[in-house]
């Protein structure tokens, strides 16, 4: 098939040359937003009289028919047409003969695949931000019914003071609701029309961006067309995004990896989230878990190599900007697939409250609150601290816990302790005591879900 720059040429492409230049193995995905795109500008070429809107009527209807035809399997795309544009306005040529070839007036690949880019990256955007919100109702959901469930919380992966369940969940859906709003700024950042651009330097006919801005749904027209032609900074945006979801995942999934091994015994993992090993009968692995971790990895890769293109390119449009699509789709398609697994995952896990309470008592997690109890009776922090040292070091040497330590040996340590210290160092004491806003006492917890509720 001849090629539609052919007219400088004297020879054609090899065919292996062809292939190393071709990207519609992988751009196809943006046919419709080619075709959203590509219909926009006929109708401002109509409107400004570039093009009749007889033209451009037929130019709409045959690039639908062509969607249609895509969609049922019907176009075959062609490593000549070289990418999604140029196969798409070779389809339309086919049909609609040199009307068709009037359609790239004003216009350059360069704008084009820009346009289409941020066409895409919108769609996914919302349809990422509302998985999250799925997985934020789902981590809500557990809150709201493990309110009394307590737990140890970790500093140093060491016991470090009791907490409720509730409040670890929404700290996790403290983060994927930063995430939500982080894709939010950069797709309102991204929300800008590069398209009218030309291929660098604008066009010589009376366009209208601003048209085809409140056609395609862009808040407002990129200022600059060198700029507009030669900005991937939306896509860079994008996967630093999509790295720190994957990131807030991972942690999470190092969590209930952790919480499942025999060590912990925190969760049962659900059957449907979990294999079994070829040799090992005994095994069920958090495999689901363990792959969104791994695929952490892989979304980041994406992010690097996107940096990576990027630098030193000169301005404005260099071919190695082809190479920008294949990182973004893998984020995307990675990033869907981890959160819909990991909400299906973690609503199904069972809680094993008991064994969660058990863990509570050891490790002295009330030492903190002991050390409270004489800050109220009158001993500066720093020697409370240093008392309550002393008992839990006896407690280790005598394998006791300070809960059970009579109060005659507790007064050895310090006079000020009375029959009243028991009820304050219980955990659910030491939970209730908190008393700053967003800790973990049950009241503020309540809080925290009520505010929750509300921003919604
Ligand atoms: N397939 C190209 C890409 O994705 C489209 C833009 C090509 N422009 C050009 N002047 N070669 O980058």
């Amino acid at each position: 098939m001849a090629k539609m720059w052919k007219g400088r040429f004297t020879k054609s492409a090899t065919q292996s040359a062809n292939e190393f230049n071709a990207s519609i193995q992988f751009d196809q995905r943006f046919y419709a937003q080619d075709i959203q795109g590509s219909t926009a500008h006929a109708q401002m070429l109509a409107k400004q009289g570039i093009l009749t809107q007889e033209e451009a009527d037929l130019i709409t209807e045959t690039l639908a028919q062509i969607k249609e035809d895509i969609e049922a399997g019907k176009v075959e795309f062609t490593i000549e047409g070289e990418d999604i544009h140029m196969n798409i306005e070779t389809v339309l040529t086919e049909r609609i003969g040199d009307t068709g070839k009037k359609l790239h007036t004003a216009r350059s690949r360069n704008d084009q695949v820009a346009v289409d880019f941020r066409l895409y990256m919108r769609e996914e955007i919302d349809i990422i931000s509302s998985l999250l919100e799925k997985l934020g109702d789902t981590l809500y959901d557990i809150a709201e019914k493990n309110q009394e469930t307590i737990m140890p919380g970790y500093t140093h992966l060491q016991r470090a003071q009791p907490v409720t369940l509730a409040h670890y969940m929404l700290a996790y859906y403290q983060m994927f609701s930063r995430d939500v709003s982080r894709l939010a700024d950069c797709r309102a950042r991204m929300n800008a029309l590069p398209l009218g651009s030309g291929a660098l330097a604008g066009t010589t006919y009376n366009t209208d961006r601003q048209f085809l801005a409140e056609k395609l749904g862009f808040d407002r027209v990129c200022p600059n067309s060198i700029d507009a032609v030669s900005d991937r900074d939306f896509a860079l945006e994008f996967l630093s995004c999509a790295s720190i979801i994957m990131m807030h995942l991972s942690r999470f999934c190092e969590e209930l990896i952790l919480w499942n091994s025999t060590e912990f015994g925190f969760i049962e993992m659900d059957d449907a989230f979990s294999t079994g090993s070829s040799i090992m009968p005994q095994k069920k692995n958090p495999d689901m878990a363990e792959l969104i971790r791994g695929k952490t990895g892989r979304v980041y890769g994406d992010m690097l190599s996107l940096y990576t293109l990027m630098k030193s390119l000169p301005l404005a449009y260099n071919k190695d900007m082809q190479e920008d699509k294949p990182p973004v789709f893998d984020a995307v398609d990675t990033l869907k697939a981890s959160i819909g697994i990991f909400t299906e995952m973690v609503s199904t896990i069972t809680f094993n409250k008991d064994t969660m309470r058990a863990a509570v008592k050891n490790g002295f997690m009330n030492a903190t609150d002991a050390a409270d109890y004489l800050v109220r009776k009158g001993i500066p922090f720093r020697d409370c601290h240093e008392i309550i040292g002393h008992i839990v070091l006896y407690c280790i040497q005598n394998s006791t816990a300070i809960e059970d330590i009579p109060l005659e040996k507790l007064k050895e340590f310090s006079d000020k302790f009375d029959e009243d210290i028991y009820e304050n160092i219980d955990p659910e004491s030491c939970i209730r005591a908190k008393k700053s806003e967003g800790s973990t006492s049950f009241e503020s917890v309540k809080a925290q879900l009520e505010a929750i509720k509300k921003s919604k």
